[in-house]
């Protein structure tokens, strides 16, 4: 028998991004572009600073990302709310009446960037999540604890078990998403949890394990949060997205920080992904033998599970190596595999490399 040929290339429905940081300002100039130029529309995260905790903001925010982008783009930015013990139901209910407002985002207090407003009791906001289960409006989770005490690589299985258990039973209806999961215990966890409950699944955690953040020495570039895992927590995720199970998809959590804010005695937690959004993906899911499943984990789980619908349009990949930009912009970012090579390459139509802001 001969085995089929892997494809060279790959034309998807156009992807969405189910969790991305635009930042603001200058810094949401440099990266918007890049993640227009691949997605039709990202969920958007609320942790500036100060964070996005109204409707108010939220609508504010996203006039200055729609101002932000490139003439003809058809790019959306779907806008969260960041969830603090002062949210009132009153918000909840503005929130879902609004129209641009599609989740509300739980950081716990100190977990990662921007978090300091975060919830200090996840009991103290179950009258807010009741509303959120009433009005549904799904609740996106950084699941993971911020006890001193519980050693890092395992924060997230003990949110899971502390919280996201007893959360998950409290309001039944509540659709819920558990962001950037990292660990068998999530993938373990959204396959018994039932039809409201997801995840997203970054490209960095299914491409790298633990060992990249020390390869030959410190690696701040490679430092996020949660932090990447062990090899069999990889491997765990890899099964989910090539399992085609619809309640796994895609979700950047393209982190942006200036590089002394990375190169630095204290260095910031975030990857920046955006300039090979999707093309990341593909070679993750090329590495396995899992293509096929693409589409289906980039462009329609996510639509089906936030009740929207697909995309209408094409992008196209092909198995073309370039090498990623050294840095970006005036801030200069350090992108995922800066002067290093990314297998897959978009291309427009025509079969010409689409234009990214570090090229
Ligand atoms: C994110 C950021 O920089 O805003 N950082 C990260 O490592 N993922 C925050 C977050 O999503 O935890
Ligand atoms: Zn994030």
């Amino acid at each position: 028998m001969t085995p089929t040929a892997a494809p060279q290339s790959l034309t998807l429905l156009r992807p969405d991004d189910w969790h991305l940081h635009l930042r603001d300002g200058a810094l949401l100039r440099t990266v918007l572009p890049d993640t227009a130029a691949r997605f039709g529309r990202a969920i958007v995260m609320p942790n500036l600073n100060p964070p996005v905790t109204s409707v108010a903001a939220a609508t504010a925010y996203r006039s200055r990302i729609l101002a932000a982008l490139p003439a003809r783009s058809g790019f959306m930015p779907l806008m969260t709310l960041y969830l603090t013990e002062s949210t009132t139901v009153a918000e909840i209910q503005r929130a879902k009446e609004s129209g641009i407002v599609h989740a509300v985002k739980y950081y716990p207090a100190g977990a990662t960037t921007n978090s300091e407003n975060g919830v200090r009791d996840l009991q103290a906001v179950y009258p807010v999540l009741a509303a959120m289960e009433r009005w549904d409006l799904p609740l996106l989770l950084h699941g993971e604890v911020t006890d001193p005490s519980v050693d890092i690589f395992d924060r997230e299985a003990v949110f899971i078990e502390r919280h996201l258990q007893p959360l998950r039973q409290t309001f039944p209806g509540l659709r819920i998403v558990l962001e950037h999961v990292t660990t068998s215990a999530a993938v373990d966890f959204v396959e018994s949890a039932g039809p409201r409950t997801a995840a997203t699944i970054t490209a960095h955690h299914l491409l790298l394990n633990r060992n990249a953040l020390f390869q030959g020495g410190l690696r701040p570039h490679h430092y996020c949060l949660p932090v990447l895992k062990r090899e069999q927590h990889r491997q765990a995720l890899l099964r989910a997205v090539a399992s085609g199970n619809p309640r796994f998809f895609l979700g950047t959590d393209s982190a942006p920080h200036p590089r002394d804010k990375k190169e630095s005695a204290c260095g910031c937690a975030g990857i920046y992904t955006a300039h090979a959004g999707i093309e990341l993906y593909a070679e993750a899911f090329a590495g396995i033998g899992a293509l096929e499943q693409l589409e289906a984990f980039a462009s329609r789980h996510g639509p089906a599970f936030y009740g929207l619908p697909c995309n209408t349009d094409t992008i196209r990949l092909e198995r073309q190596p370039w090498t990623a930009p050294a840095s970006l912009g005036a801030e200069e970012i350090i992108p995922f595999r800066a002067g290093e090579e990314i297998a897959w390459r978009l291309v427009d139509k025509t079969g010409t490399c689409e234009m990214t802001s570090g090229l």
